[in-house]
């Protein structure tokens, strides 16, 4: 709801309210945090007349330097971080002063940038006469978030340069907070970073035109009390997917300046008369429940305002991509042979990933050339298609629209179509980025994938991007996006029904830009379960499970080399939408068994698993993490390294209902009896050989299973105190309960209300 009251504007939604106040004919923040009375505005207000230090007084009463901006620019007495500056004809003060505002029951959505559905809206329009330009700031309400960003509109004769604009600018009294920022590399995607906010300014950005190559574009501030389930959390995210910046900055008095939005760096915007240059919109989340009300929060803004309504609370399918079985080296008969097991298994979908067009057997050659290499998939990408139809699954291609490679047909035919402003860009994985600014490339894009879809006969694309932005500036990566955006919204609008997964090079564009587009993203290129859990959990402080794509793939890792069981990889892989890839070839009987046992836990579970609120029950070294949904929890715990006499090790699993009781138990797994070493004759009845014939052939027909949970407690012992897990191995002792956890091993629990 908005209400303005005098010269307050107030927006509250079902959890946060805040306040503007028009001080000076600035707009500034009384107020963003838990909700507050329409009768707390006056007293809220603080009067800033005190003389502080060398202050400048612009407004002959006020310096810029103690008030809470909402805006902010450059030469008026306030010294942090500005969140826009212009340039005409070498000028760069520009003094906006509020002028009018108005109310849309329903947000504008002239901003071709991606918006999320709904929401009621505040313009705050600020006029700069002597500068000749305008500038507004939108704000829209949802139930669980507010979203903003910032418009300038040129109305003088000459072109305003734009050299940064952020789409939100926030001042809060500091007291103390930390910041939680993700910083991000191919395949290490989201390392959390929890840091105390110095004075001065921490800024975050991402100047490779691809959202999250650097860092995320997610961050959040604690306040100074917060935990894991109480106090105040503050969510910020940028809807966009191409270069940005994060700016954090203290003063000297008390204020804390949060920005997000395009960067400040090379980037020079000309904006002709009378035209208006747009921000990206950015969110902002709130909660007084700590990280987990936080997590909450935005997985339901994100299903309800960012997902696309046909892919909401619709189960994925589960996935078999090949890339990690054969990467460019397949044939028609290696597919249709995993495409049989893949049946079999009870997989849903089945992905030709990189490979299949044009001259295409390393990544060399190839991208741009979308037509089917017909000696790899013999009679032609519909046959293929009907053969995995015929066997119950549903299809899928991968492709990477964006990029060409200087080796292919496309680029020899249209050298025009490459973005650069040098006759010889640099490389990046031998490739080329396509100018999406180009109406025909644009077109070109848009009919590849429509007709790809109907004459390949595909129910899925894996749309990937592998290569950051060179040899052009940051002006012209805004460019570009906005031409992404256009080509992805014809391409979803002719194509409504066919599931796109979000891919670059992993997660590097893991954004909600993207995810209005595209509902789901493979989340990182490393599969192996500890570091994925890592990622997840941090992922998942701003994003819902159901936008991770996870796969289990080969037991020793391809990017760690870490060896783990299937158990574990499933472990971690279950929250979100899970794939397997890996060579289904080299499964033995007993592991089709197991991932059979694996699939049809994950079809019973599913929609818990994508759509349940995502909870954080770590503690110590383990990764703990749930996925909540009514009366039931999917709980996925990855352990580090071990140690010697473990300690106790108690799960604490609170917000259930205290007098209900509920039963936990654990899916059962299984261990290779070799994987035991020596200690193998701790379990086994006969002396074995750990390597010999006969622990070799005993391990292709038994499994030794773990330990068993079958515990019910109330909410109560359950918050209060705990789940106390068996006892860790360590050396000796062998119990149905005692738990035999190798390092960075995991299991999963499925706690539900006793009946
Ligand atoms: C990227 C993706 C992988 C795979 C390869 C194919 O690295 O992240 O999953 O599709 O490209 O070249």
């Amino acid at each position: 709801m908005i209400k303005a009251i005098g010269s307050a504007f107030i927006l509250t939604n079902e959890v946060a309210s805040y306040v503007i106040y028009i001080h000076d004919r600035r707009p500034t923040l009384l107020h963003y945090g838990g909700k507050v009375k329409e009768s707390d505005i006056p007293s809220l207000n603080l009067d800033y007349s005190i003389p502080t230090g060398r202050a400048v007084y612009s407004d002959g009463e006020t310096t810029l330097n103690l008030v809470p901006l909402e805006v902010s620019g450059l030469g008026k007495g306030d010294y942090l971080t500005p969140s826009y500056s212009l340039e005409r004809n070498g000028k760069t003060v520009f003094d906006f002063r509020y002028a009018d505002y108005w109310i849309n029951e329903e947000a504008d959505r002239s901003n071709p940038f991606p918006l999320p559905r709904g929401g009621e809206e505040l313009v705050l329009l600020l006029r700069d006469k002597e500068g000749q330009a305008s500038l507004e700031l939108h704000y829209i309400v949802y139930p669980k978030a507010i979203a903003r960003y910032a418009t300038i509109h040129n109305e003088g004769a000459e072109v305003l340069y734009i050299n940064h604009l952020a789409s939100f600018s926030l001042d809060f009294p500091y007291l103390g907070q930390k910041g939680y920022f993700l910083s991000s590399s191919w395949g290490a995607e989201a390392q959390a970073e929890l840091l105390d906010l110095p004075k001065g300014e921490l800024k975050f950005k991402g100047l490779t035109g691809a959202s999250s190559d650097c860092f995320n574009p997610f961050f959040a501030i604690f306040g100074p009390e917060a935990t894991k389930d109480e106090g105040e959390a503050y969510g910020f995210n940028l809807m966009y997917s191409g270069s940005y910046e994060i700016s954090v900055s203290r003063d000297s008095f008390y204020r804390l300046r949060v920005q997000e939005g395009l960067p400040s760096t090379d980037f020079h915007y000309g904006v002709k008369c009378n035209k208006t240059f747009y921000s990206p919109v950015a969110v902002l989340t709130y909660s007084d429940q700590g990280a987990n009300g936080l997590r909450k929060a935005n997985a339901d803004f994100i299903h309800n305002h960012v997902i696309r309504e046909r892919f909401v609370n619709v189960p994925r399918p589960i996935v078999y991509n090949n890339w990690e079985a054969t990467f460019f080296d397949f044939s028609t008969l290696k597919i249709h042979s995993l495409v049989d097991q893949a049946a079999d298994l009870g997989v849903e979908l089945f992905v030709l990933d990189d490979g299949w067009f044009g001259k295409r057997n390393d990544d060399k050659s190839g991208l741009g050339d979308w037509t089917v290499n017909k000696r790899k998939v013999l009679g032609g990408m519909a046959a293929l298609a009907d053969f995995v139809h015929e066997r119950g699954l549903k299809f899928g291609l991968w492709f990477e629209p964006e990029m060409v490679n200087p080796d292919s047909d496309l680029y020899r035919a249209h050298p025009e179509y490459v973005l650069s402003e040098r006759k010889e860009p640099a490389l990046c994985r031998n490739q080329l980025i396509l100018d999406l600014r180009q109406a025909s490339v644009q077109d070109f894009l848009v009919e590849t994938i429509v007709n790809a879809v109907k004459d390949y006969h595909l129910d899925y694309i894996k749309w990937d991007c592998n290569r950051a932005f060179s040899d052009i500036d940051q002006a012209a990566i805004y460019d570009y996006y906005l031409g992404l955006y256009k080509v992805l919204g014809r391409i979803v609008g002719q194509c409504p029904d066919t599931l796109f997964e979000n891919c670059a090079s992993g997660g590097m564009r893991f954004d909600l830009g993207m995810m209005s587009f595209f509902p789901y993203t493979w989340v990182s290129d490393d599969t192996d379960s500890y570091e994925r859990a890592k990622i997840q959990r941090a992922l998942s402080l701003g994003y819902p499970f159901s936008t991770f794509s996870n796969h289990v793939s080969a037991k020793i890792s391809h990017q760690m080399f870490r060896k783990t069981t299937f158990g574990t990889k499933f472990d971690v892989a279950m929250l979100g939408a899970l794939g397997y890839e890996l060579d289904l070839n080299h499964l033995s009987g007993l592991d089709q068994e197991e991932i059979k046992e694996q699939i049809a836990f994950y079809k019973k579970h599913r929609d818990l698993a994508l759509y349940g609120d995502p909870v954080d029950l770590s503690f110590g070294e383990n990764i703990v993490m749930a996925s909540k949904k009514g009366d039931e929890m999917l709980i996925s715990f990855c352990s580090g390294v071990n140690h010697p006499l473990p300690s106790l090790e108690i799960l604490r699993v609170k917000g259930l209902e205290e007098e209900a009781d509920y039963s936990i138990a654990t899916r059962p797994e299984y261990f290779d009896i070799r994987d035991f070493g020596d200690m193998v004759n701790q379990i086994s009845p006969v002396k074995l050989k750990p390597d010999g014939v006969v622990a070799n052939a005993v391990s292709k027909v038994y499994r030794y299973p773990s330990e068993t949970t079958e515990v019910t407690l109330s909410g109560a012992a359950l918050a209060h105190s705990g789940l106390k897990l068996g006892m860790k191995w360590s050396g000796s002792g062998i119990s149905k309960t005692g738990r035999i956890m190798f390092d960075f091993s995991a299991r999963a629990y499925y706690l539900s209300k006793a009946k």
